[in-house]
């Protein structure tokens, strides 16, 4: 017996160290049929069903969304937008979809301008004109008509029982609602919901009779049950109303998009993201390709020489950014010239390790946002193959505030996305031009950056994040960190990151780098700012024929669960 027993316990070590990497100071969530990692325990749990029950990674997906509309609704929605990167193992293709909001057809280019030309900051984040028409519901629809194999009401139905039987507030929600309290308790509804008392306790529990209604009518009738009949005439009267644009029309001719994902090779390495109106694909793909030709590995995981050099790629990225990234349906964004070797080569002559380069002699006037930046990723794998990963958002920290009357429907303010004046930077301190001007039906420009890894045409990696401007350099550092500094993802995903977005000139540091390090980095010349976490990355690794999850502990309610 006690020879059996050491014969099991060498096998279950030999097992475990394939499994496991030892080196690993963080150990991921490991799986062998699926894998959900989301920024909530219970749209993990829904998703994790959905896949035990025979259920693909659409349709994980397609249900961890709606979910995460009920139990995350600082981010998660049927009111916001978002994009879709996926690997379809039968037809051996990648697709994208983009469901972002789109502008009304009455919107228009000066919509949040002040009568002096400034710019009403609160009129372009909060309240009815920074909503832009939603496309999550078409979105989630049209996944589910492409790749779905279980019934659609089943996939809604997780979230109809929690909005409708309740769930209980975690002390991370707690604290943000209280957070914000001031900000949104002006709005009547939010607040009859979301602060039936405050302070807000930890652990109280939140029904939305609503919002369950809602759903069960999408539920019933597909995205039509969203974008025509009883739900659409409720937006657009309380648009009637209230002084806000979105029509019964623009409802009914919203669509989303199938774009081809943006595509780019790092070493052996192919990434494959998320086109235009995301400028996160693209900026990813020219950041890989400056950075490729350094041997990053020498130059130390975030040593100072690392850091300075990622913030003067970033500032060249985010410059280009603000000149020529929009809605390529209304303009014509530079994608072959902006992902190629060459174009890389060029900016490489300007930058030279250890050398900081000025973003501008004159700062913007624009204090560092203090506002959480929302919008929220899942990733998802399932056992025949399929792999997803979903960002989508109401923009600000329980977007516009504004829920529509009788419906439990959080609208987003997407349209402060929008460039509002030239050269005013929006809420995340982001400019811009012409090519994300304000026009009708168009799609402001997006962060929002769902990428998948391939090496020898296999999906090895799947990961996003929120966190606005940030979550592009957030992505990247996962890559770099994944890729080539070989990291186990939650490694990659718990070491510090850093951000620059070249205006306002600040290189933001996570408190997890020392002041000697940015002292460093401060004496070459580059400002420098210590930053809470506005990041957190939802990555799946597979390899050795398992699923590996990890859900950034930057956000407390992130959860990955293995089949
Ligand atoms: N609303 C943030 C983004 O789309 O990047």
């Amino acid at each position: 017996m006690k020879y059996l027993l050491t014969l099991f316990l060498i096998f279950a070590n030999a097992l475990k160290s394939e499994i496991f990497n030892s080196n690993s100071i963080v150990q991921p969530e490991v799986g062998q049929d699926g894998m959900v990692v989301s920024q909530h325990y219970l749209a993990t749990d829904v998703g994790y069903s959905i896949l035990k029950s025979g259920g693909n990674a659409y349709d994980a997906s397609i249900a961890v969304a709606f979910t995460l509309a009920v139990v995350l609704p600082r981010a998660g929605n049927i009111g916001g937008g978002g994009f879709m990167v996926m690997y379809d193992k039968k037809s051996d293709k990648t697709f994208s979809i983009d469901y972002r909001e789109k502008a009304p057809e009455f919107a228009t280019k000066d919509m949040f301008l002040n009568d002096d030309g400034s710019v009403n900051t609160k009129r372009a984040t909060q309240g009815i004109l920074s909503i832009g028409v939603p496309g999550t519901v078409y979105g989630m629809w049209e996944v589910h008509q492409k790749f779905g194999s279980l019934p659609w009401e089943d996939l809604i139905k997780p979230a109809i029982n929690l909005a409708e039987k309740g769930f209980k507030i975690s002390p991370f929600m707690t604290d943000v609602l209280n957070d914000q309290y001031e900000k949104l308790s002006n709005f009547k509804n939010f607040k009859r919901i979301f602060y039936s008392n405050y302070p807000v306790k930890i652990h109280q529990e939140l029904k939305q009779p609503n919002l369950a209604r809602t759903l069960k009518t999408i539920s019933q009738n597909g995205a039509k049950g969203f974008y025509e009949g009883e739900v659409a005439d409720l937006i657009a009267q309380y648009m009637n109303n209230n002084k806000g644009l979105i029509s019964s029309s623009d409802l009914k001719n919203y669509r989303p998009v199938w774009r081809k994902p943006i595509t780019g090779n790092y070493h052996e390495y192919t990434i494959v993201t998320m086109a235009p109106p995301s400028s996160g694909g693209i900026h990813i793909i020219q950041m890989l390709n400056i950075l490729e030709k350094y041997n990053l590995s020498e130059l130390g995981h975030n040593s100072p020489k690392y850091s300075a050099l990622l913030s003067e790629v970033m500032k060249y990225a985010y410059a280009d950014r603000s000149k020529y990234l929009g809605d390529p349906d209304f303009f014509k964004v530079p994608v072959k010239t902006l992902i190629s070797k060459e174009y890389a080569e060029k900016i490489n002559k300007k930058i030279q390790i250890g050398k900081i380069t000025p973003a501008n002699e004159i700062l913007p006037g624009q204090a560092i946002q203090k506002e959480s930046m929302d919008t929220t990723h899942f990733s998802i794998a399932d056992k025949f193959g399929n792999l997803v990963g979903n960002t989508y958002t109401l923009n600000s920290t329980y977007g516009s505030g504004i829920i529509i009357d009788g419906t439990g429907i959080l609208m987003n303010n997407e349209m402060d996305d929008f460039v509002s004046a030239p050269g005013i930077p929006n809420q995340f301190g982001l400019l811009g031009g012409e090519a994300n001007k304000i026009e009708p039906y168009k799609r402001p420009l997006s962060s929002m950056t769902p990428t998948l890894v391939f090496k020898n045409n296999q999906p090895i990696l799947a990961t996003g994040s929120p966190g606005g401007s940030y979550i592009i350099t957030a992505v990247l550092q996962f890559l770099l960190n994944t890729l080539n500094f070989k990291m186990e993802i939650s490694d990659a995903t718990v070491v510090p990151r850093l951000h620059h977005q070249w205006k306002p000139d600040v290189l933001m540091l996570e408190h997890g780098f020392d002041v000697n390090h940015a002292q460093t980095i401060k004496s070459l010349g580059q400002p420098i700012y210590f930053t809470d976490p506005r990041t957190s990355l939802e990555s799946i690794e597979l390899k050795n024929n398992f699923f590996y999850g990890f859900g950034d502990t930057r956000r407390p309610d992130s959860k990955a669960k293995g089949l």
